[in-house]
């Protein structure tokens, strides 16, 4: 093999192993093999020395276009490994600018809000939250609420009776107002008396636009020594304005319930329209809305707990959470509370 050919065939091989090189080790091990210090280019130039002077003009031209070709050689290589390395990683980036999948956050039902909302403010007047079951006896639902059987007033609360007899009677139901936790209360605890009873009653009756068959009712009651009828309204009358607004004002009206004497039912003055509107939404040119009913604990019943009636007073009120809620958010229908219509619901 004469020295041209030599170098030709180690351009061959060189180029076949450049090729075959995959990463950066593997070029630096290419490139001290060919122009290292043992490298096969190397060796040819080292020996060009000894040859003669035509023929080392000759070999010395080829090595030297041999061992420019394969430095182009190596940078391209290099050059291609490089974009492929990119190309890859790019191909499983994460893209940091596509914009995200949105996460539908949760929120409490309009009920639950303004139920919160009630105690919160009846907390910060000094009121305890307490709770009572809803599977009640006729005798705190009704009797001792001074509503005996056959009645009249016991119309006013068509009842769901729970199938238990006893003597040929039914003496449970589910309680139709939160009203029987004034007894449970005053026969459990001594004056004074500041309690907020939250939860949830049930009715007998046709379903409506403002009727259900269950309702939450948040039951006030307070009894002390020398509580009078001003402290029920100005009781009330703080509730209004802090759920209301506080240019609300309140209006109390003759009513009746047998459990409190006297009774009233307490209306706020209309915060959507000044009052004589008789388009307006909320309370249809009324002016007013009613809240709730209320009044001063019967004596009867602080002397039948054990208490000097002429000592102790107490007033007592129950409100309906999804009235307040309604009035709260302009919903016309009572049936979309309880539907579980996600459109609806999202709203409030
Ligand atoms: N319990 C009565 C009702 O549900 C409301 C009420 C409560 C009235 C307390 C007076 C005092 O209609």
């Amino acid at each position: 093999m004469t020295a041209i050919e030599q170098i030709a065939a180690i351009e061959a091989e060189a180029r076949a192993s450049l090729a075959a090189a995959g990463d950066d080790g593997a070029l630096a091990a290419w490139q001290s093999g060919v122009f290292g210090k043992g490298g096969s280019l190397t060796g040819i130039l080292r020996g060009l020395g000894a040859l003669a002077p035509e023929e080392r003009k000759a070999v010395g031209a080829a090595a030297n276009l041999a061992k420019q070709a394969l430095e182009a050689a190596l940078a391209e290589r290099r050059d291609a490994l490089k974009a492929a390395s990119l190309a890859a990683s790019a191909a499983d980036a994460l893209d940091v600018t596509l914009p995200g999948r949105p996460l539908r956050r949760g929120r409490l039902h309009p009920v639950t809000q303004v139920r919160r909302e009630i105690l919160d403010i009846f907390a910060r007047l000094g009121f305890a939250t307490v709770e009572g079951p809803e599977v009640e006896l006729d005798e705190y639902n009704f009797g001792r609420l001074r509503i005996p059987e056959h009645h009249p007033a016991r119309d006013m609360w068509d009842t769901f009776w729970l199938d238990e007899e006893v003597d040929g009677r039914q003496p449970l139901l589910l309680r139709t107002h939160t009203s029987p936790m004034q007894i449970r209360h005053i026969d459990t605890h001594e004056p004074p008396i500041r309690v907020a009873v939250p939860g949830r009653c049930y009715r007998y009756e046709a379903t409506d636009a403002t009727h259900e068959w269950m309702l939450e009712q948040v039951e006030l009651l307070a009894i002390d020594e020398g509580l009078s009828l001003a402290n029920l309204k100005g009781t009330l009358q703080e509730f209004a304005r802090q759920m209301f607004g506080p240019e609300r004002r309140v209006l109390m009206r003759n009513s009746y319930f047998p459990f409190v004497e006297p009774g009233v039912e307490l209306a706020v003055d209309c915060f959507a329209c000044p009052g004589d509107n008789p388009a307006c939404p909320v309370c249809r040119g009324a002016g007013w809305l009613e809240i709730m009913g209320a009044g001063m604990v019967h004596p009867e019943i602080i002397a039948a707990a054990g208490y000097d009636p002429e000592r102790y007073t107490g007033f007592a009120a129950g409100m309906g959470v999804e009235r307040i809620t309604m009035l709260k958010f302009g919903i016309t229908d009572i049936r979309d509370l309880h539907a579980n219509d996600l459109r609806f619901l999202s709203q409030f």
